[in-house]
Formats: structure tokens, C-alpha cells, sequence
């Protein structure tokens, strides 16, 4: 008698067992499918809906300097394109990507690591203090279409 409840007890907890690894294995299914499907496969654009902001006269400045330089790749109102990301992203918020990662991305380019497009070059022509500009423009449009400052933890 004793046996056989403590053979009982252990087949539940087996079967405990079996659901938390079950349930384990769906939730990392799901979060891999989330990740996955916000990835643009090879060749396809990754666009997002940008909300046009209105801008500072700095902010309007920088828009002009960004559609010289950068619009070919992060497309208009920076929304992304096949080339390039688009920077209204939350990866791209202040926390995470702070202005210094723009100077450094014209100056001396980008490497691969977040998306697959390949590599950023770098873009000399565009001055520090013209960078400035496309900072404050590119923060302007963020900020309108929610993405704000949160703290970098990964
Ligand atoms: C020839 C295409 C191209 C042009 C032109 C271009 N970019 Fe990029 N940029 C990219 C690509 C591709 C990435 C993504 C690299 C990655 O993370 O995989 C990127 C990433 C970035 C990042 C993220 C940097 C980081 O640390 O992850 C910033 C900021 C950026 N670009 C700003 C700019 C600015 C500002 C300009 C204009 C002065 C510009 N880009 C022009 C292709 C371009």
C-alpha cells in the first residue's frame, strides 16, 4: 500500500515534471518567433512607421544634412530601408545608442551586429558639428514616435 502511493506520488511528479519542460520549450519556441520575425531576411526591407515630428530649427537643419547622407540607406523620416536599419527604433534610443554612436558611426563607419544589411561606412564628408544636427533631428523624430530614453541593461 505504502508501495504503491509513493509510486503514485512519483508518476505525478514525473508528469509535474514533463509540463514545466513542455511549457519551458513553448515559451523559448515563442520568444525565438517574436525575435525572429522583428529580423528582415537577406534582402528585404525593415521599414517602421514614422510619425513626421515637428522640428526645432536645429532639427530641421539636421533633417536637410540627413537626406544628403544618410536617407539612401536609413530611408526617409529614417523609417529604414534593404540598405540600412531604420534609427526610429527602439535599439537606437538614447540609453542604448547614445549621440557618441552617431559620431562614431559617421566618422568611422559601422560593423555589422545588429542587423544583416553588412557594414556601415563610414561618412566623412559630414562634419562633427553637421552630425550634431542630424542627432537632433533623429532624437526629435524618436521622441515623437515614443521611443525615449531607457536604460541599456544588455
Ligand atoms: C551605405 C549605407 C549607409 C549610409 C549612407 C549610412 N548608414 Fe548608418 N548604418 C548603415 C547600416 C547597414 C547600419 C547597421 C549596422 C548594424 O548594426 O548591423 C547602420 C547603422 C547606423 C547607426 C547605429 C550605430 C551603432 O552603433 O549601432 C547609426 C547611429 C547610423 N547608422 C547613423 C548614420 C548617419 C547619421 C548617417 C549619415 C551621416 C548614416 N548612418 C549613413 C548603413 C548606412
Amino acid at each position: 500500500m505504502k508501495k504503491r502511493s509513493r509510486a503514485r506520488v512519483r508518476k505525478k511528479q514525473k508528469r509535474a515534471l514533463l509540463f514545466i519542460v513542455m511549457g519551458a520549450i513553448a515559451l523559448v519556441a515563442i520568444a525565438a518567433a517574436a525575435i525572429l520575425s522583428n529580423l528582415p531576411q537577406e534582402g528585404q526591407a525593415f521599414t517602421v512607421e514614422v510619425i513626421a515630428a515637428p522640428l526645432s530649427q536645429e532639427g530641421e537643419a539636421g533633417a536637410a544634412l540627413f537626406k544628403m547622407n544618410c536617407q539612401v540607406c536609413h530611408g526617409p523620416n529614417a523609417a529604414g530601408t534593404k540598405l540600412g536599419p531604420p534609427l526610429i527604433h527602439d535599439i537606437y534610443n538614447p540609453g542604448h545608442h547614445s549621440d557618441e554612436a552617431f559620431y562614431l558611426a559617421a566618422a568611422t563607419g559601422v560593423r555589422q551586429h545588429h542587423w544583416p544589411y553588412g557594414d556601415m561606412p563610414p561618412q566623412p564628408q559630414v562634419a562633427r558639428e553637421e552630425v550634431s544636427k542630424i542627432i537632433r533631428y533623429i532624437r526629435e523624430l524618436q521622441e515623437a514616435n515614443g521611443i525615449v530614453y531607457k536604460p541599456h541593461s544588455m
